[in-house]
């Protein structure tokens, strides 16, 4: 194997293994693309726990919020709530499998919506979510997260 051969093979396996990478990426997002309906009552997010059965993500959108919220129910019975809002310069942020990317500046979060990758100094925000005894999760929101 002459230095050239060599040098052609290591760069086609490495283009092959990062065009890989970058698929796995995307299959990943589009697999958790699907985005909920839910509705407004007051100041709250509602939608039926019936739809969160499983332990992954869920994407929710409601009528004159802001930014969309990452919902995941805990073995436990409880609910995560996160708001899809980058703490670095407010960009909505996305659901890339388990974690969460910014697109803006790359900052990334993981399941718990701490920093791994800045460059956002904060946590996404979690916002309170409660269960009542008709099935229907309450999603607290405040004032500057609706549109005006
Ligand atoms: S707004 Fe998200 S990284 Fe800057």
């Amino acid at each position: 194997m002459n230095r050239r051969y060599f040098i052609r093979e290591s760069c086609s396996i490495c283009l092959g293994a990062m065009v890989a990478g970058w698929l796995a990426e995307s299959l990943s997002a589009c697999a958790t693309s699907k985005v909920l309906q839910a509705k407004m009552q007051g100041r709250a997010v509602e939608l039926a726990e019936s739809i969160l059965e499983d332990e992954r993500f869920h994407v929710v959108e409601a009528p004159g919020v802001r930014y969309r919220i990452a919902v995941r129910r805990l073995t436990n019975g409880q609910y995560v709530a996160l708001l899809l809002m980058c703490t670095h310069a407010r960009n909505p942020v996305t659901l890339t499998g388990n974690s969460f990317y910014c697109p803006l500046h790359g900052s990334r979060f993981d399941s718990q919506g701490n920093v791994i990758q800045g460059p956002a100094q904060q946590p996404l925000i979690h916002l309170p979510a409660q269960p009542d005894r008709q099935g229907i999760l309450h999603i607290g929101l405040q004032d500057w997260m609706l549109e005006s």
